[in-house]
């Protein structure tokens, strides 16, 4: 091997390094280019919230308790995926990221 690898090597494991803790600090980072607009037009278009108030009551908000079972942004990214599958939405990746920033800006407001 030569030394060119070598050092291509050692150099992306220290970008890994670098950038690792970053990612992790910045939890909601993942939400970042989210589209707000997108995720609240789906929200409507899917009737999250009546359903959730069939088994919730009032708004059907309650379903969304942060610090319980969704208690990290990536954790709720994670739910809206699952509910997605489950239900059959059909959502893009992007669109499943849209619709969990919303819930995070309106409900969770994980960090
Ligand atoms: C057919 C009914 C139904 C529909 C439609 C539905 N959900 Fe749910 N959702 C549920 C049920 C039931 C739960 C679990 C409640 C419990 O924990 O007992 C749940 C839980 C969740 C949770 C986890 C809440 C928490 O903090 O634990 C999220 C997030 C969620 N739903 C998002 C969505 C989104 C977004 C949509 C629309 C795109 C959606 N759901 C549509 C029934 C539904």
């Amino acid at each position: 091997m030569s030394d060119c690898f070598r050092s291509r090597f050692f150099a992306s494991v220290l970008a890994v390094m670098l950038t690792a803790p970053v990612l992790a600090q910045e939890g909601a980072a993942i939400f970042k280019d989210a589209d707000l607009k997108l995720g609240q037009g789906l929200i409507k278009e899917h009737r999250c919230a009546e359903c959730h108030a069939r088994k919730f009551g009032g708004d059907g908000s309650g379903v969304y308790r942060p610090l319980e079972r969704v208690n990290t942004a990536g954790a709720l990214r994670g739910m809206v995926e699952q509910c997605n599958t489950e239900l059959n939405f059909g959502l893009f990746p992007e669109e499943v990221t849209a619709v969990a920033a919303v819930l995070n800006q309106q409900h969770y407001k994980f960090k």
